[in-house]
């Protein structure tokens, strides 16, 4: 198994599945209070350059559970934030701790980052990927509609970092992929262009949310103004209208559709109020998903190490 974790595409399909696996079985054994401490002594090192709730939380406690410990490294108050170059922030953390996480802006700083580091690094946001999430999410895709496979998954918005990583998931898993952005805001072209190629299924980036939606089993979306692009924000609410999961958006996709979004959500812009409290969202245990999935990532990458 690789010791990296910064994009989807550095985990082949049976690792993947693998991954799913030892989600659910970890889910059950954490639901019916049977400890199981792999990392016992291990330490997990958390470098963050920008906000999070669920990312860094679900990586701390999971840690905790698995019997190791985590640290949070801010930039605000270490030496990353006053310039000590990456390449020796790397070093110098893995001579400390079993395993790192990144979230930064550029994802060239992750993949710099694991470039010299020693330990294991996953990736924990950049502008161009969020691999941890979209597995947790098609984890929950997994346990809603019972697998993956044949599953129509919407994507409605912004052609982002949760948008490269489902396209990267869809092209080695094998489900259908359609994407609503507006014109200029679509997903990044090398990583859709790559992705076409090698898929066996149908990833189509379309104009009109109502035709990526229709007979949809999975709606997804995610902010308009991603982190880092707040000053964008005013520009792109013009830009992004119409671009919302919403009842109209609910009555194209399947009955049984289900509704997820990665949060922070901007309810009124990329999704509804109605939406996200709707008997159709998933929301909520897509967020739970978080800590099971990192369980499952962490064992993998860090147990042998
Ligand atoms: N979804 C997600 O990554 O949330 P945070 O920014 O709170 O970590
Ligand atoms: N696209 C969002 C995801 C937040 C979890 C961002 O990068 O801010």
């Amino acid at each position: 198994m690789t010791k990296r974790l910064l994009t989807i595409s550095d985990i082949t399909k049976d690792e993947i599945d693998n991954i799913f696996e030892r989600s659910i079985l970890l889910k059950e054994r954490q639901k019916r209070g049977i400890p199981h401490n792999p990392l016992i002594g291990k330490t997990l090192g958390l470098i963050f350059e920008k906000a999070s709730t669920r990312t860094r939380v679900s990586f701390e406690v999971a840690m905790c559970q698995l019997g190791g410990n985590a640290i949070f490294i801010s930039h605000r108050d270490s030496h990353i934030g006053r310039g000590e170059p990456i390449k020796d922030t790397a070093r110098v953390l893995s001579r400390y701790v079993d395993g790192l996480v990144i979230r930064t802006f550029g994802h060239e700083i992750a993949e710099e980052f694991a470039m010299y580091a020693t330990v294991p690094v996953i990736n924990g946001l950049t502008d161009l990927h969020h691999p941890c999430q979209v597995l947790a999410d098609i984890f929950t895709v997994i346990e809603k509609k019972g697998g993956y496979k044949g599953v129509k998954v919407a994507w409605i918005g912004d052609g982002n970092n949760m948008a490269n990583s489902w396209i990267e998931a869809a092209s080695i898993l094998g489900f259908d992929l359609f994407l609503a952005c507006p014109k200029g805001y679509e997903p990044d072209k090398k990583i859709l262009e790559h992705a076409q190629k090698e898929a066996k299924s149908e990833i189509k980036v379309l104009k009109d949310p109502k035709d990526a939606a229709d007979g949809a089993d999975v709606l997804n979306t995610d902010v308009w103004a991603s982190m880092g692009q707040e000053e964008e924000a005013a520009k792109r609410k013009k830009v992004f209208k119409g671009y919302q999961i919403n009842k109209d958006i609910l009555k194209v996709a399947k009955k049984d559709a289900i509704v997820m979004h990665c949060l922070p959500a901007h309810r009124g812009e990329e999704i509804t109020d109605d939406a996200i409290e709707g008997a159709q969202s998933v929301i909520f245990d897509q967020v739970e998903n978080r800590l099971h999935m990192q369980k499952a990532i962490l064992e993998t990458l860090l147990k042998s190490n």
